[in-house]
């Protein structure tokens, strides 16, 4: 967790370095942080922590960390404009090379470490892949650490799938598969299927056997995944997810990001679905 100085609501100051255009609208920035401390807190931050970012005068909102930790020092986050985003509006329309604010690194982390061994499932839906892509380098860097790892990546439209510059070396991992699924097929698109993530996960039909799954998406998603994921004999212990919390302060003291007594910011966003199967229901 962030320890600005006296005042962990103040962000630390960085540049934006470069971005990218990952899809429609959906743009990834990557941050130079200055400041000796800010650098000091990010030195070592874990797969699915968050932090919030801002523009300078439009506010600050969390993006999962979607840069992959030791390879390079520089920030990365993928950012959907909203139309009506006062913060997602003000971050796209930054130059390179103009400041913003990081505030993190924050919350709890996947424990790699403590699911090597396993095949592991990734189900990635939109934007809310974005902090999966550590969670996919983690393992295809350390590939003899885990089983088969099979990738389902979904999104409304091609046009809106993340990362597909990635697509070629997550095939060519030893033991990877990825499964891609649009909800709308142009004609000419031979890359994937269609349907939606429910459908593809039921057709690929992964073992329930020493796996752990990890989903990221919106709340509707991991509640449909969960039923499917049921049906194929998962258990809620071998189900990780990551929660999109409406957080505010994102360091467990505003109460806005509560589900029952949990706090998302700060309890999470990782859990075990076993931790929050009751609790997600007033997400949907
Ligand atoms: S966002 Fe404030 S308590 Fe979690």
């Amino acid at each position: 967790m962030s320890d600005n100085g006296s005042n962990p609501m103040r962000p630390y100051v960085g540049r934006l370095a470069g971005t990218k255009e990952l899809a429609t609208e959906i743009r990834l920035f990557q941050i130079e942080l200055q400041e000796p401390a800010g650098k000091a807190a990010f030195a070592n931050y874990r797969p699915g922590q968050f932090a919030f970012v801002s523009a300078f005068g439009s506010g600050e909102a969390p993006f999962g960390i979607t840069s992959i930790p030791g390879r390079g020092d520089l920030l990365e986050f993928a950012v959907q404009r909203h139309p009506h985003g006062k913060t997602t509006n003000g971050l796209h329309r930054l130059d390179v090379g103009d400041p913003v604010g990081v505030r993190g690194p924050l919350g709890n982390w996947f424990a790699m470490d403590e699911i090597q061994g396993k095949d592991i499932l990734v189900l990635g839906g939109g934007i809310g892949g974005a902090p999966l892509r550590p969670v996919i380098s983690t393992i295809l860097d350390n590939r003899d650490e885990y089983g088969k790892t099979t990738i389902l990546w979904a999104a409304r439209t091609p046009s809106l799938l993340i990362f597909t510059d990635e697509y070629d070396a997550w095939r060519a991992a030893p033991r990877t598969e990825l499964h891609l699924t649009v909800d709308q097929r142009p004609p000419d698109w031979r890359e994937g299927n269609e349907g939606l993530i429910t459908t593809l996960l039921e057709n690929v039909g992964p073992s329930p056997e020493n796996t752990i799954t990890i989903t990221c998406g919106p709340p509707i998603m991991i509640h449909f995944v969960t039923l499917s994921l049921r049906k194929l004999g998962f258990t809620l212990d071998q189900m990780l997810v990551t929660l999109e919390g409406r957080m505010h302060c994102g360091i467990g003291k505003c109460g806005r990001c509560n589900l029952g007594d949990i706090f998302v910011c700060a309890d999470g966003p990782v859990f075990y679905h076993s931790q929050v199967a009751k609790l997600l229901e007033s997400f949907l």
